[in-house]
């Protein structure tokens, strides 16, 4: 029976470009998508730009355009990176539109009328020179737990708690830069609270993969503990969003009409194509309805979501589907190290969108897990699999068939060993059709390549060139015949399983063998009977064009006003990992005094120091200091250094600790002066 489904992506921000982490999550739904329609379900995938909310009204503000004129460049942007990643959206829209304001305001009136909206005072912090209330990241100041300086007004970056931005020590505004002040004004609030019941039933009805419905039970607690607090749906003027029926100067918050956005994607769609809205979204609708999401966005998904929709009408998701994060060579994606890839820079320098999706499709199994994209693995594996092992079948028989038998595929034959062979691994155990249809692509995928091996030892063992030099073997029907022919048909299989992966690929199959389209999973059942001139299919990729992306990623630091800049001081010197206040406390750093400097014999770069740091016994540490420092000017100055570094053992005497100095590449060695006053043996902290 034909299954009618609804898909959605979560929907991109429109302020900034899309990179490769996003496109784990467009890449995952479009590779199911494909498999639905292969299928020959009726399946509509629908996003939008995401475009309300503060940072985009501030950087229209500082590109000096309109909120609108800057969303439909964007929008123009995301859709054309969409496109081009061969990402097949049947609709991709944009939250500011009318269908989008309708929805919200019936949605937002429907929970009014269900009691669900309340009204409260609260007190925020307000920039009394731009004269707009701050969101927490637009607030910054002296973290009250570790008084680390400079951090957002919701965490620490330094230690990692959490708190209210007026819980600051001298907080600024980080769009003027003023202190802002503290003042009252009525928000509107969704009564989450009254929601529990509802949530904590239908987040364990298997509507969400079990880790994600583990902290779901975390955020939610047990049945006599309310741990939901009501959501704070509104934001004051000045916004860029939708305003709230009768409220003047209120706002709905970004959060509210974003996920709103599906259905006006779908509304939008359903008026074009003829389709009955209500079925889709209305209560106690029969079509399936699946929301894929990164885990960063679980909480707005999974509760807020589906009790928006449950309190004002509507159906709720069939599933969530959430995925995890992408690493770059196994760290998070940085923009100094320039693995901060946009989509654009991918297409720019490796051209083909084809290995990426089978690099992702190669590690995504359906799970919350991270994914890491190991660049020298990516090569590695996109030459040998698709290029050295799948296309090397077709490579390697297709130029035999047109230039010795006119292109002719001999019809299916019991004696074909590889053709047989694709065929069965599609009831085998590892049933690809079920892999793609639980997201674990890298099952079918690992399936697939098991057979394409065979498949492959097949031709090296049949030797089809051999065969060739004797024209013996030139009539139709020769062994020479029968190899090539079995072995193309179990191309063309093995190419209908990578279809939802390979889209572009698969289509150029197709047109190969005479059948020009898409492929279906019932394509499986037909045989082709010619194939017209193989010419290569893709290429190996060149390391060096891996090498060049990455470059021009990390140039794109200081002139891209498109991407959001991550708070790094300095490009070639990345500030490292984290650590906690733990970590830093077991630094033990002195005042120490030096007592005396000299050259070291054979040394280049050391000078001897001896530091008085309190003890009754005084420190002998080598500095690599001796190229910006004559040790005469360094007597009876006051350093830094680490006390407790284990002592080391060099060439020249032993090291007892590390004196601090400062350098990078356009000077330095520098050491450390405390200001007058300290004292040597005093702990720096
Ligand atoms: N605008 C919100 C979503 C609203 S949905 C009603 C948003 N936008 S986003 O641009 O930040 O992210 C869009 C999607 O991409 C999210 O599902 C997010 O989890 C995903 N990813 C963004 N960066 C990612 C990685 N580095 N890795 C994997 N997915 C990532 O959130
Ligand atoms: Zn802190």
């Amino acid at each position: 029976m034909t299954r009618k489904i609804l898909v959605t992506s979560a929907l991109p921000y429109a302020n900034g470009s899309i990179h490769l982490g996003h496109l784990v999550e467009y890449i995952q739904t479009d590779i199911w998508v494909r498999f639905q329609k292969m299928q020959e379900n009726l399946i509509h995938y629908v996003c939008a730009d995401d475009t309300h909310g503060t940072p985009i009204m501030l950087r229209a503000e500082k590109e000096k355009v309109t909120p609108e004129a800057l969303i439909e460049k964007v929008h123009k942007e995301h859709l054309s990176d969409f496109v081009d990643f061969n990402i097949e959206f049947d609709n991709y829209y944009s939250t500011n539109s009318e269908e989008n304001r309708e929805l919200s305001e019936s949605i937002y009136n429907s929970l009014k009328s269900n009691g669900k909206i309340s009204i409260r005072t609260i007190e925020q912090f307000y920039d009394p020179v731009k004269s707009m209330f701050l969101p927490d990241r637009f607030i910054k100041g002296e973290c009250p737990k570790c008084h680390a300086k400079d951090q957002y007004g919701d965490s620490c970056e330094v230690c990692g708690a959490t708190y209210n931005p007026t819980e600051l020590i001298n907080p600024f505004s980080a769009v003027s830069g003023a202190t802002p002040i503290r003042k009252d004004t009525e928000h509107f609030f969704f009564k989450l609270s009254e929601c529990s019941e509802f949530l904590r039933f239908w987040t364990r009805s298997g509507t969400l993969q079990p880790e994600a419905a583990n902290k779901m039970s975390e955020w939610l607690g047990d049945a006599d503990e309310n741990k939901l607090s009501d959501w704070d749906i509104s934001r004051d003027a000045p916004y860029f969003g939708f305003q709230i029926p009768d409220a003047p100067g209120k706002f709905f918050y970004v959060w509210l009409d974003a996920p709103i956005g599906y259905m006006a994607s779908f509304k939008n769609l359903a008026k074009r194509h003829s389709l009955n809205f209500d079925e889709y979204w209305g209560k106690g609708s029969a079509t399936e309805l699946y929301h894929f999401i990164g885990k960063d966005i679980l909480y707005f998904h999974a509760l807020f979501w589906p009790a928006t929709l449950e309190f004002s009408g509507y159906r709720t998701p069939t599933k969530i589907f959430a995925h995890g994060f992408l690493t770059v060579n196994g760290e998070k994606m940085s923009k100094s190290r320039g693995t901060f890839i946009t989509a654009r820079s991918y297409l720019e320098h490796v051209k083909n969108p084809e290995y990426l999706r089978y690099y992702y499709a190669a590690k995504l199994n359906g799970s919350m897990e991270d994914i890491d994209l190991n660049l020298e693995d990516f090569v590695a594996r996109v030459n040998s699999d698709l290029v050295g092992k799948y296309i090397n079948i077709a490579s390697r028989t297709a130029g035999f068939l047109t230039k010795y038998f006119e292109g002719k595929i001999l019809g299916i034959d019991l004696n074909d060993q590889v053709y047989k062979a694709t065929r069965s691994s599609l009831t085998s155990s590892g049933d690809i059709a079920s892999c793609y249809e639980s997201r674990d692509y890298a099952k079918a995928l690992r399936e697939i390549m098991k057979v394409t091996d065979y498949v492959n030892e097949y031709v090296n063992d049949m030797a089809p060139w051999v065969l060739a030099k004797d024209p013996d073997q030139h009539h139709s029907g020769s062994k020479l015949h029968a190899v090539c022919s079995d072995a193309l048909k179990a191309f063309r299989i093995l190419t209908i399983y990578l279809s939802p992966v390979l889209p572009e690929i698969s289509r150029k199959v197709s047109v190969l063998f005479g059948e020009s389209g898409s492929y279906l999973w019932s394509s499986l059942m037909e045989s082709p009977n010619r194939i017209s001139n193989y010419s290569h299919l893709i290429t190996r990729i060149d390391p060096k064009l891996i090498e060049s992306m990455v470059e021009a990623n990390k140039e794109s630091l200081t002139n891209s006003p498109n991407t959001k800049i991550e708070n790094q001081p300095s490009v070639a010197n990345p500030i490292s990992e984290l650590i906690n206040i733990d970590d830093f406390m077991k630094v033990d750093l002195r005042v120490a005094k030096i007592l005396s400097a000299e050259h070291v014999e054979g040394a280049e770069k050391l000078l001897k120091l001896v530091l008085d740091i309190g003890e009754p016994n005084t420190r002998q540490v080598f500095a690599g200091i001796k190229s910006s420092y004559d040790p005469e000017s360094l007597v009876d100055r006051l350093t830094v250094m680490v006390a407790n570094l284990a002592p080391r053992k060099m060439k020249f005497g032993l090291s007892e600790g590390m004196v601090l100095a400062a350098s990078d590449e356009s000077g330095g060695p520098y050491i450390l002066s405390p200001d007058a006053g300290a004292l040597p043996g005093m702990r720096i902290k």
